[in-house]
């Protein structure tokens, strides 16, 4: 099949490369000049792992292509998938579905012969019936069809979910569409992943339920970390105790400083509107938001007092700052609220992450250091607000000696309470004793 894939992001780049593996024949477009042109040149401008190595296969055998204008690819596409982003609306956290109906006015006006049109982005419920409207208005009585089919990969694990997901999800009651989907997920079929066809709406605000949830999971076991620590109890074990359980499950329950990232702050927040909007409010999932975001502040004030109460003129030392480790992706990381708040309250922050760039434009007068041991030197305190994987092995006597006072706080539960204290350190976790 001949795949547009419009919007060459996290989302547009991953689905688009997978899509050329399982075979189809692939454009990726984005209106950035700079991102097509390093990608031309064979640059990966994100950073997720084997990307790069994908794309270059795919691009070397000729099922994979990138472009600025999309007027040709969309003209010979059998499916067009629509993976542009969906921010946060300013002032009303409603999703900005600006670039989804620019998007869908620049496909309408170039579709030539059957084509389906595929919303990859995270869409409000009945985004899809406005594209179709758009399409009615520019092309009255073409001949395409609108589907959903939201995308729920991880990032830093974005391809094996895009190639081995649980299941896909697809809104269609169009038979002709429905054809086309499957033979685009066809090694998926054969593969026996669960395919859902369901109604176009239901297929929307299933991907906002998901990512709904998920932000509540975390949510309550930062909830029960914060009791655990007020009642001497480890939320470790209780996430453990509780997460054995087949009708909870094990995942999203690590306690830490707050979800962020590119997707639940903005979706919670989307859903929160949509339902409100619709007279069906979802007060989970409003609280969910502002627990979640009185946390990420509340956080400076947890380093503040393990350093006695005030941070004034001292040194703190900060491991991560991506709101997830394998990404490179800055978007509402917890980073973001808390090393502004230290400053504020008068600490000089020197900071590592292996990939979060983007944080010397977000985060100012932040002294960032080539590595983690460069970040603990001269410290009065370290702060693990990231978990990449190579914080989990450091040399602590070596980071020990390079501190000033040995004080360690772990945001992520990364390191043993008994194991730190043994070394001399001076420990703080979550929800831990
Ligand atoms: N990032 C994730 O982990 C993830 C996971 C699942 C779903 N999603 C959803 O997927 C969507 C995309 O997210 P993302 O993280 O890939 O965003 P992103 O910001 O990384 O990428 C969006 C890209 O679209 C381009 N673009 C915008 N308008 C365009 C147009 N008219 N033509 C061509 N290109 C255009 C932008 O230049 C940008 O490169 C969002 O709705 C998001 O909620 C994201």
């Amino acid at each position: 099949m001949r795949v547009a894939m419009i919007g060459t992001g996290y989302v547009g780049l991953v689905s688009g490369a997978c899509f050329a593996d399982f075979g189809h024949v692939v454009t990726c477009i984005d209106k950035d000049a700079g991102k097509i042109a390093r990608l031309e040149q064979g640059e990966i401008p994100i950073f997720e792992p084997g990307l790069d190595d994908l794309v270059a296969r795919n691009v070397r055998e000729g099922r994979l292509k990138f472009a600025t204008e999309s007027a040709q690819a969309v003209r010979e596409a059998d499916a067009v998938f629509i993976a542009v982003g969906t921010p946060s609306r300013r002032g009303d956290g409603h999703a900005d579905l600006s670039y989804v109906y620019a998007a869908a006015e620049e496909i309408a006006a170039q579709i030539d012969g059957f084509t389906v049109i595929i919303t990859k982005s995270t869409v409000p419920v009945g985004t899809g019936d406005e594209i179709e409207a758009i399409l009615e208005r520019v092309r009255p009585g073409g001949n395409w069809a609108v589907v959903s089919n939201p995308e729920f990969l991880r990032e830093g694990a974005a391809i094996n979910d895009f190639k081995r997901p649980d299941r896909v999800v697809v809104g269609t009651e169009d038979e002709r569409a429905q054809a086309v989907m499957r033979e685009l997920y066809r090694p998926l079929y054969l593969n026996e992943t669960p395919i859902l066809f369901t109604s176009r709406r239901t297929s929307e605000l299933t991907k906002y339920a998901a990512n709904a949830f998920l932000a509540m999971k975390i949510t309550f076991i930062n909830e029960v970390a914060d009791l655990a620590e007020a009642m001497g109890a480890d939320v470790q074990q209780i996430a453990r105790g509780i997460g054995l359980d087949g009708r909870i499950g094990a995942k999203f329950l690590h306690a830490g400083p707050g979800y962020g990232g590119s997707c639940f702050p903005k979706d919670t927040l989307a859903l929160v509107r949509t339902a409100a909007m619709a007279g069906s409010p979802v007060r989970l999932i409003e609280t969910t938001v502002q627990v979640n975001d009185a946390r990420k502040k509340a956080m400076a004030g947890k380093i503040i007092k393990a350093m006695g109460g005030s941070v004034a003129g001292r040194r703190i030392g900060v491991l991560g700052l991506t709101f997830k480790p394998n990404t490179d992706d800055m978007r509402d990381a917890p980073s973001l609220d808390i090393v502004p708040a230290l400053q504020a309250a008068g600490a000089v922050v020197q900071a590592y992450d292996p990939e979060g760039y983007e944080a010397r434009q977000l985060l100012r007068d932040v002294d960032f250091k080539p590595g983690p041991y460069e970040a603990a030197e001269d410290a009065d305190a370290l702060v693990i607000i990231t978990e990449w994987d190579q914080f989990r092995a450091l040399d602590l006597d070596r980071v020990k000696l390079l501190m000033r006072a040995p004080l360690v706080v772990d945001l992520r539960n990364i390191y043993r309470p008994d194991e730190m204290r043994a070394r001399g350190f001076d420990y703080r976790s979550i929800g831990r004793p």
